[in-house]
């Protein structure tokens, strides 16, 4: 949720923070804008729109200078427009200021600064901040070596409530950088004579592989020469150095229309990332290297609590149902955001585990916080090393399958759903799961990668299907038990990505009212799996054909489906109840991308949406 890019070194700053910007932009793309140092004075370009459009339609790229800042908005204070873009100058036009973030009390710090004759040009949070660092600027010297400017950063943060990653420039100090975050992630670039910042490592690793992770509460002084980190009470932090092991080629399109398509097709290999190493010597369970729980301790857990949102909420239910059936552990499944204030009883022996592609859903962070003053033990599942939530957590997995920057989750929402089944695993063979059944469970999840190569050769009929189904306005998606929560992550897919109607039910659930939706122009799509639910899921089939509902049934290839029941049929393999919700997965990740591709959506920056929520 927006992307901030700060350079200083010896190179024109401008062509470097732009192109930072557009990696970053799938973290927010209403705005974007730049500030350049120019001799005391600042030379700044901002506008609504994508990079590109500030790229083309103003001068931001000549602009010289080799100190800048720069920032991708998804707005929150104020509405999308030139004045709300960042970034921000103070009033007296000292400071510069981007954000990332949300400002409680601006309203007012707003109005304690109009009374000492700031004025605004904006209506954002971030503005206000801005003239809080200009007036402490002005009011306050710094003390003796201190940086006044530096200073005038730290007081201000002292005064503010909320969350931010800010970067600022001053007038005065033509290359200097002070940064700072709470609840924002920021991570410093340590190159060859330059140093960079930004809000993820894709602005970052074309320039440099060594980074720091600023900390919550941490402040960052960059200069020409060098950088320093302090709290906001001016204590000394020693930096801790990084190796980014992400290539430049993993965020780059490599021919590919859309992120979105290019991670579809990279689950094979991603999947195969995700589990290597994962599993015991002799083949019959799996094994984690950063849990930092004992195996007694974990055998004595008595519930498992899951928190995360979104498609990594999903990914949890699935979760829930292969732990619950394996390894018969209750499991608790709940939305981050509603979990910290729920005030439910928790048991004494109850561990909890938070699952997040980008380690920042700040909704997430803070439940796992939640969860850990209340004392408990929380492990993580995140994709991105470093990130605030794998540094704060007790322990946790990562899935290790680069970086994920299509908005809508695919790559990594599989390999969430791979890592939950291998603690399904891990824990079942601690208790009742015998040997042969750890074998023959371990040999599902070795097929895995291969499994979903198959599903995606459909790709060709299901764009097919996709050209037929793109003019309808409402969907339901519709599955039983682990394939239930991937009917959710479908109706989400499709909904985030074509603005499409969509809504996932358990297929049984349906005759309960969302029924009432069924006619010639609202098709569902059933998962249908062989075995024990494969009758009960095709009366629920029958039900929808005998009120004209159209089908498409994504079918494993034993089931025999009764004639002309399924308008379109999607084979997939058949394969081990544990991996069934990822083979399940592709076919509807296909669909939704082939749909909104025939709508001509904007597949990887959907409206509205950014990659990594990073405000409540
Ligand atoms: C949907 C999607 C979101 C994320 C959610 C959590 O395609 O990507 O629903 O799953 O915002 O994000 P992370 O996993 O980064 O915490």
């Amino acid at each position: 949720m927006c992307g901030i890019v700060g350079y200083i070194g010896k190179q024109k700053a401008s062509a470097i923070i732009l192109e930072g910007l557009k990696r970053l932009e799938y973290r927010g793309y209403d705005s974007a804008g730049i500030a350049i140092q120019q001799g005391g004075r600042f030379e700044v370009a901002k506008k609504a729109g994508r990079v590109e459009g500030l790229m083309k339609g103003t001068p931001a790229l000549k602009i010289t200078g080799t100190t800048g800042i720069g920032h991708t908005r998804w707005a929150t204070h104020g509405g999308v427009t030139d004045a709300n873009a960042h970034p921000h100058l103070s009033s007296d036009g000292r400071i510069a200021l981007i954000h990332n973030g949300v400002i409680e009390n601006y309203a007012g710090i707003k109005k304690f600064l109009l009374t000492k004759g700031y004025t605004f040009q904006s209506e954002t949070d971030t503005e206000v901040l801005c003239n809080l660092i200009a007036y402490h600027y002005q009011k306050e010297p710094a003390a003796q070596g201190e940086s006044r400017f530096l200073e005038a950063v730290r007081k201000t943060l002292r005064h503010v409530d909320g969350t931010y990653g800010i970067a600022v420039m001053c007038g005065d100090c033509p290359a200097e950088i002070v940064s700072a975050r709470k609840g924002s992630p920021l991570i410093l670039g340590v190159g060859d004579g330059e140093l960079m910042l930004a809000s993820d490592v894709a602005a970052i690793i074309s320039r440099t592989q060594n980074v720091v992770y600023l900390k919550d509460g941490e402040v960052l002084h960059m200069t020409a020469q060098n950088f320093s980190i302090s709290t906001l009470d001016s204590e000394d932090v020693s930096p801790v150095v990084d190796k980014i092991t992400w290539k430049i080629e993993d965020s780059e399109l490599n021919g590919h229309a859309h992120f979105m398509e290019k991670e579809i097709f990279e689950q094979p290999a991603a999947l195969e990332n995700t589990m290597r190493g994962r599993f015991s010597e002799d083949g019959s369970t799996a094994q984690f290297g950063g849990l930092n729980i004992s195996a007694v301790d974990l055998r004595q857990t008595d519930r498992l609590h899951f928190l995360a949102c979104g498609s990594a909420w999903h990914a949890c239910l699935v979760t829930e149902h292969l732990i619950e059936r394996f390894a018969r552990v209750p499991v608790e499944v709940d939305y981050a955001s509603e979990f910290r204030y729920r005030n439910m009883p928790l048991g004494n022996s109850t561990l909890f585990f938070t699952v997040s592609q980008s380690g920042e859903t700040i909704d997430t962070l803070a439940a796992m916080r939640e969860a850990r003053r209340k004392g408990y033990k929380v492990l993580a599942i995140n994709n991105v090393v470093g990130s605030s939530i794998a540094r704060e957590a007790d322990g946790g997995i990562y899935q290790h399958v680069g970086p994920e920057i299509g908005v809508a989750s695919t790559k990594a929402f599989t390999s969430q759903l791979l890592v939950g089944a291998l603690l399904a695993l891990y824990l079942g063979r601690m208790r009742d799961m015998n040997f042969s059944d750890g074998v023959e469970y371990v040999q599902a999840l070795k097929g895995v990668p291969d499994l979903v190569r198959r599903t995606l050769e459909l790709a060709p009929a299901i764009k097919e299907i996709a050209k037929r189904y793109a003019h309808y306005h409402d969907f339901l998606f519709l599955g039983r038990l682990s394939l239930f929560p991937v009917a959710l992550e479908g109706a989400l897919k499709l909904k985030e990505i074509s603005y499409i109607h969509a809504e996932g039910y358990p297929a049984a659930e349906m005759k309960h009212g969302p029924i009432a939706l069924i006619s010639e122009q609202c098709p569902s799509v059933f998962f249908v799996p062989s075995g024990e639910m494969f009758n009960k899921v095709v009366s629920s089939m029958q039900e929808i054909k005998a009120r004209k509902g159209k089908i498409i049934a994504i079918a494993t290839a034993h089931c025999e489906l009764p004639a002309g029941l399924a308008d379109e049929v999607i084979r997939i393999p058949e394969c081990h109840e544990a991996v069934l919700p990822i083979v399940a997965t592709v076919p509807v990740q296909l669909l939704s991308y082939y749909i909104a591709v025939e709508l001509k959506r904007d597949v990887d920056k959907p409206r509205n949406l950014a990659k990594s929520v990073t405000v409540e």
